[in-house]
């Protein structure tokens, strides 16, 4: 696209954007663009949300001590209204002693000092509020941290009442590194980082399970009290007014009641252990009972707050449980991973996880997402390095012209690459010091948000020292290059946050399939009940290609498109039996009556 139809063409969807509904989307209104016959007043907001994950250490520092901080997210809002985010979801900012960085929290109900205080939280609250923003808080349920009064009281004797809390048992005779007073522990468990899942402790001459570091001992969901206090942190939070929960590690609730052994799969892991199939320790069925529970207590709320879930699972139908299925009353959005992590730049591969989100999820919203703060970034496992500014615009548009509620994480949208830490002393994650140097961690990927070309990019004071370094990338890609190039990433984004919000169809149509089995290219349609539709075309090639569709079988009569939408060369579509695609070109159009 050239730079004079871009103009005009933001010009157009601001004024759409001023005509159509508030942020959350729900509400059927007239827009610019004809009358909202999608959605109705009773789609919950989150179905329409662009969500964005901010990792809060990297994304703005406000007081110079190179950790970023409640304050500093405040000073960003601005920013994210204008990228057209309407929640975000915080990682973890509970007391904590920090040795997974927050997802080991030893208070659930304040604020850690190094982000502020309950009063910042409230403040960032209610200043997103007034920019229709709202709040999702991370959820750690799982576990907590060792130093968390709950497990320093189970620790401390088998007679304390809060022992059973936890996951304990005496373990097995034996002998080897893992042997404490003749026994070991009592199945071959692996940490999720490396090592055994079984901390002894001398108090009580008992092991505990963990799943991932030691210093996050598990919790006994088996024990109704954990249930009850767990309920009560949420509603802690609830009536602070957050939008809802992202829940982490939320397959991982229960384990084995009888502790067997997990079987062993191929290979070995970066931290030496075997690989273990996950049928004990994963994805139980008493999980379902406890989100079923969850599920009920935010329904007692108004403004429909939303669960969310960290659901790393095999395939959409084991996903699909994670909603309860029929019965819709488990979690709002389940994280589709196999999408995002696919790893494959595909169109057979992206179609395939994209139908089956359609067909397999019986109709609950899907969620996409292609980056996160666990994960190498996006552009980095599914570009070829040459065109990585197209391949993110493609992905960018499966993303957010799909009918799935995005999730972005901070940086995505201006092309942050993972960079990895270059010596193992710099290594900050205890992952990458595990696995080095063959997993070197998730520092990689957490690297301070690049606001500028200043010295430290604006995340933080010029005469401080941030938390973990700024990538060199930052002085050619910030936010501030980003936004004054019209052709960036990040204009591409907001123009397609700004479309999606702006056309009801959009926003709102079923989703249509198109050419299902080209292998180059990925075509779909938005329509709403009364043919109104958007097509959305992506080429997944280097090459130029030429595609054809039919679409009279749709009840769309393949008459005149309007561009909504495209990348710099891609030409316009004349007629639908022979559309000419540009090398990883992206077209957007509205069909004309
Ligand atoms: C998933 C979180 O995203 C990750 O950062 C954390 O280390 C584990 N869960 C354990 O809480």
């Amino acid at each position: 696209m050239n730079h004079k139809m871009r103009t005009s063409l933001e010009l157009i969807l601001l004024l759409a954007v001023a005509l159509s509904c508030s942020s959350t989307g729900a509400k059927a209104q007239a827009t610019a663009q004809g009358t909202y016959t999608g959605a109705t007043s009773a789609d919950p907001w989150w179905k329409h949300a662009v969500i964005y994950e901010i990792y809060p250490r990297s994304f703005q520092d406000s007081n110079g001590d190179g950790l970023g901080d409640i304050n500093g997210i405040i000073s960003r809002l601005d920013y994210l209204k204008d990228l057209g985010v309407d929640a975000i979801w915080i990682s973890p900012m509970y007391p904590s002693p920090q040795v997974d960085f927050g997802y080991d929290i030893s208070d659930y109900e304040a604020i850690d000092g190094q982000f502020g205080t309950m009063a910042d939280m409230e403040r960032l609250i209610a200043e997103a509020k007034k920019r229709n923003i709202r709040v999702v808080m991370d959820m750690v349920l799982n576990h907590t941290s060792n130093q968390h009064p709950w497990f320093l009281d189970a620790a401390s004797s088998r007679l304390s009442p809060k022992h059973d809390w936890y996951v304990w048992n005496d373990g097995k005779p034996g002998s080897g590194p893992d042997c404490h007073e003749g026994r070991v522990p009592p199945n071959n468990w692996r940490s999720i980082f490396g090592g055994s899942a079984w901390e002894w402790v001398p108090a009580v001459h008992q092991f505990y399970y963990h799943e991932f570091y030691k210093q996050q001992p598990d919790l006994n969901w088996r024990n109704p009290a954990v249930e009850k206090a767990m309920d009560n942190v949420l509603q802690f939070w609830l009536d602070r007014g957050v939008a809802g929960f992202r829940l982490d590690a939320i397959p991982s609730l229960f384990e084995d009641a009888q502790l067997r052994d997990e079987k062993k799969t191929a290979g070995v892991n970066a931290y030496g252990d075997p690989i273990l199939s996950r049928e004990y320790t994963d994805n139980l069925p008493e999980d379902h009972v406890v989100i079923k529970h969850l599920h009920a207590l935010m329904a007692k709320y108004p403004d429909d707050r939303v669960l969310i879930g960290e659901t790393y699972l095999p395939t959409t139908v084991a996903l699909d449980k994670w909603y309860g299925g029929a019965d819709h009353d488990e979690l709002n959005l389940a994280m589709d991973m196999l999408l995002g992590f696919s790893n494959k730049f595909d169109a057979a591969v992206f179609r395939k996880y994209i139908e089956e989100a359609e067909t397999q999820l019986h109709g609950s919203q899907p969620l996409f997402v292609f980056n996160n703060h666990d994960n190498p970034r996006a552009l980095d496992r599914y570009g070829d390095g040459v065109h990585n500014v197209e391949i993110g615009k493609v992905l960018a548009t499966v993303l957010l012209a799909s009918r799935a509620t995005p999730l972005l994480y901070e940086g995505e949208e201006i092309r942050m690459v993972t960079t990895p830490p270059a010596r193992r002393e710099d290594v900050k994650d205890p992952v990458g010091l595990a696995g080095w140097p063959k997993d070197k961690g998730r520092d990689s990927e957490r690297t301070p948000m690049q606001w500028d070309d200043t010295a430290n990019a604006g995340f933080t004071a010029l005469n401080s020292t941030p938390w973990l370094p700024i990538p060199p990338s930052y002085k050619t890609q910030n936010v501030k290059t980003e936004a004054a190039d019209p052709d960036s990433i990040l204009n591409w984004y907001k123009s397609l946050i700004a479309l999606r919000r702006a056309n009801p169809w959009l926003r709102n149509g079923n989703h249509v399939l198109l050419d299902a089995s080209n292998p180059n290219i990925l075509a779909w349609i938005r329509q709403a009940a009364g043919g109104h539709a958007v097509i959305v075309i992506c080429n997944f090639s280097a090459k130029e290609q030429t595609a054809a569709f039919h679409l009279s079988e749709r009840g769309i009569s393949a008459g005149h498109v309007r561009a909504l939408l495209k990348t710099t060369g891609q030409e316009n579509v004349s007629s639908l039996n022979a559309v000419h695609m540009s090398p990883f070109g992206v077209y957007l159009g509205e069909f004309e009556e």
